[in-house]
């Protein structure tokens, strides 16, 4: 939420700010602005709207040249996404600029005390109330602009990161992160500051994870990480394992479709490396003993928006392989309900940025109550993960569409592998069963492959269907998650009704919804060894579609008890019930993904939403 690039260098600081912002932008497009120090004086420009308004501005009215600078893309918080709270904020007297990312839970207060003081105030943001607090403590602390910072963020309250350059102090940028990201790009002669890596990737691949409470100064030749009461702190220096081409669109007209195209390589990069050489599993990047594991009498999976969906499947196969009772629950919703968490209950925190603040809070409170925390997600360097006692990463790559697509499917394959990595050390899965599901998910790129070879019937059918305005999703068992998963993508990205149903339910109210006509999407489990859920949801279709329905079908090949109660069938390869989500959710993405194109919808960047979402 809100991407932040600062930058000291050679280089033309606008070019760096500009690319760095185009490639941050997923994390929020209300506003975009930037501040250069240049020829002794501050320049600044802001504009409401994407990126390229920005641009446009800055085409018509050039900046100086410069080589040190800021830049910000907003997802608004506090105000309304207009070019007056379009951030860099000044303070009075135009020297300084401050980007930020987060909330300042006490800047009311903050800014009444500013306002008493004769402060002039013209946004009606939380950030402007740093730029004036900074304006006070700069001089206190005799032109030292890290000194500065470090005295403000000791009056903060809330989630911030803060980026700032001072007219001043023209060969330095300066920031500070509590809560919300900030990763630091070490450079030949030149260092970046930005919420993430992708900002800086076609620069530099060396960076500096920032911890918790620290503020950060970079020169050319030099960073200098404190704390905020200056004493010094340590980070942690990693290089990054992807390069700039990794996070283009590479032909592709959105991201999304590069990314849902990625998935066979995404899935066989998450098993790379997971099964040693006698054919066991081995978590490496768990560090939780086996002796820890065995202990576990619960697991409770929190996550939100499609990690959560991703979670709802993880209970199954953690409940049939491991017996361990297992609950999901969304993580804005999990700490307020007081759950009941001990150090025998394993919390499993899914999330591919690692950034978002509701399930960031709720893993806090699991380890505040002695439970131990095992994180999967897909961001090396990333909060989630640094707060767990254990984390294992999804090695996705980078994800940019909003809408997560290999980020799920991903995800589902971690959850399994933990599934069976549990049920390896507490005894409950024999040795050959491991091995046999891990052949079926070996077995898994290829059949994602093989979805998306025949995607363009379903593009056929989703640009058919683009002036609905009302979409259905029916699952059972593994199927209801995914019907879920697919109602979410249409509504994020084609802006119309879409539901997903377990199949049972639906006699018990929603069957009322149905009328002639009404899409509804269902999820046929595979039909093999007498299937109980496979017939019962094929009673479930044939009973909406006795109501007027028009009966999109997802089933196995070679399923033939479909095709007379189906208007459309989509073909997906066979699997195992609990592997089939890997398979099933693709043509739900490549279907809302064109759908929304049809619509002339931006894929990549739907309205009000955001990829990070880095507030509560
Ligand atoms: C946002 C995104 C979703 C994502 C959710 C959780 O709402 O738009 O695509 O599923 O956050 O994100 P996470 O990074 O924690 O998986």
């Amino acid at each position: 939420m809100c991407g932040i690039v600062g930058y000291v260098g050679p280089r033309s600081a606008l070019d760096v700010i500009i690319e760095g912002l185009r490639r941050l932008e997923y994390r929020g497009y209300d506003s975009a602005g930037v501040a250069l120090i240049a020829g002794g004086k501050l320049e600044s420009e802001r504009r409401a709207g994407k990126l390229a308004n920005l641009e446009a501005a800055l085409a018509e009215h050039p900046m100086s040249e410069a080589n040190t600078g800021i830049g910000h893309t907003r997802w608004a918080t506090h105000g309304a996404p207009t070019d007056r709270n379009a951030h860099p904020h000044l303070d009075c007297t135009g020297s300084l600029a401050v980007i930020h990312n987060g909330i300042i839970e006490n800047f009311a207060r903050l800014r009444a005390g500013l306002e008493e003081r004769g402060h002039e105030l013209t946004s009606d943001t939380d950030t402007e109330a740093v730029a004036h607090l900074l304006e006070e403590e700069f001089p206190a602390a005799d032109g030292d602009l890290a000194e500065a910072l470090r005295r403000v963020c000791r009056k903060l309250q809330g989630a911030f990161t803060l980026v700032v350059t001072h007219v001043d102090a023209p060969d330095v940028v300066v920031g500070a992160r509590r809560n919300s990201p900030l990763v630091v790009g070490r450079g030949d002669g030149e260092n970046f500051l930005a919420s993430d890596v992708s900002a800086f990737i076609a620069h530099t691949r060396e960076a500096v994870e920032l911890g918790q409470d620290q503020v950060v100064e970079i020169r050319r030749d030099g960073v200098t990480v404190t704390d905020f009461d200056g004493n010094p702190a340590t980070s942690r220096e990693y290089h990054v394992d992807w390069d700039a081409s990794a996070a283009e669109k590479g032909g592709y007209d959105w991201f999304m479709l590069k990314e849902i195209e990625e998935q066979p390589q995404a899935v066989a990069d998450t098993l790379l490396g997971r099964i040693d050489v006698a054919g066991r599993l081995s978590l490496d990047e768990m560090r939780l003993s086996d002796e820890e594991l065995r202990e576990i009498d619960k697991i409770i999976v929190i996550a939100c928006g499609t990690a959560f969906h991703a979670g709802l499947i993880a209970k199954y196969a953690i409940e049939h392989w491991t017996r361990i009772p297992c609950e999901v629950e969304l993580a804005s919703e999990f700490r307020y309900r007081d759950p009941i968490l001990d150090r025998q209950t394993l919390v499993i925190a899914i999330s591919q940025s690692g950034e978002t603040m509701d399930l960031l809070m709720a893993l806090r409170h699991a380890r505040d109550q002695g439970s131990r925390v095992l994180a999967i997600c897909n961001t090396n360097g990333s909060t989630i993960p640094r707060e767990s006692d254990a984390v294992l990463y999804t090695h996705a790559g980078p994800e940019v569409a909003v809408a997560s697509t290999k980020g799920f499917l991903t995800q589902l394959v971690a959850c399994y592998l933990v599934a069976l990595y549990l049920g390896q050390v507490r005894g409950t899965k024999w040795g050959d069963e491991i091995t046999s599901v891990v052949d079926d998910l070996r077995a898994m790129p290829g059949k994602i492959a093989q979805v998306l070879e025949g995607m363009e019937p379903v593009r056929e059918l989703a640009r058919e269907l683009c002036e609905e305005r009302s979409v259905l999703f029916l699952g059972r068992h593994v199927g209801y998650p995914v019907a879920l998963e697919g109602a979410l993508k249409l509504k994020e990205l084609a802006y119309i009704h879409a539901e997903g149903f377990a199949a049972g339910e639906l006699k018990h109210g929603p069957i009322a919804l149905i009328e002639n006509g009404l899409p509804v999407i269902a999820i046929v489990p595979p039909p093999r060894g007498r299937n109980i859920l496979h017939d019962k949801i094929v009673s479930n279709i044939q009973e909406v579609r006795a109501r007027g329905a028009r009966a999109i079908v997802i089933a196995e090949e070679g399923d033939t008890t479909v095709d007379a109660i189906a208007d459309h069938v989509i073909r997906i390869p066979s699997a195992p019930t609990l592997l089939q989500p890997l398979l099933s959710t693709v043509p739900l993405q490549v279907f809302a993904c064109e759908l929304a194109s049809a619509k002339g919808h931006d894929v990549d960047q739907p309205r009000n939403l955001a990829k990070s979402v880095t507030v509560e």
